[in-house]
């Protein structure tokens, strides 16, 4: 019995369709077959966040999810969030920049992505709500107070534009 299968998802808005294994991992499908490399692997087995990318604009471990499981999803990867048009980095990428959010930038994509989850669930989250929503993303470089500061600034950044 063949273990592979066709699955058709959108991811950071294009659409794919390609025929995969069974058991391949999301993590794997979107570094290895589309090449976006920013999803990254620390772990691989839900711990680190590293791999965190939005599926239907939930975050969701890309490491712990088979590609089979996307099936007809959108998801969304750290790519995905550059502005198309101009290049420009999204708010939350270059608060991270400027407050010195990462150092060897391992862990950062997941952090951002679970940032862009948090801002767009609540625009004015406390330290506290920062803290807890990071909680479940790992940084070797143990950085945490740049990268509080970073989600601050993005918060900040975000909610001035939007009252502009
Ligand atoms: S690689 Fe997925 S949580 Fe660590
Ligand atoms: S910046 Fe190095 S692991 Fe977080």
């Amino acid at each position: 019995m063949s273990t592979r299968k066709t699955i058709r998802l959108t991811v950071n808005g294009k659409p794919y369709e390609r025929e995969v294994e069974a058991r391949l991992t999301l993590a794997d499908f979107i570094r290895h077959e589309l090449h976006l490399g920013g999803t990254h692997v620390g772990c691989e087995h839900g711990i680190c966040g590293a791999c965190t990318i939005l599926i239907d604009g939930s975050s969701a471990r890309a490491c712990l999810t088979l590609a089979v499981q996307a099936d007809g999803a959108s998801i969304t990867t750290v790519e995905g969030l550059r502005n198309r048009e101009t290049g420009q980095l999204h708010p939350i990428q270059q608060a991270f920049v400027d407050a010195h959010g990462l150092q060897c930038g391992f862990c950062t994509p997941g952090f951002i992505m679970t940032t862009l989850e948090l801002l767009g669930e609540n625009p004015n989250p406390t330290d506290d709500e920062i803290k807890e929503a990071l909680g479940g993303n790992l940084c070797r470089c143990t950085g945490y107070q740049s990268i509080l500061d970073s989600v601050r600034l993005a918060a900040s950044r975000i909610n001035t534009a939007s009252a502009a």
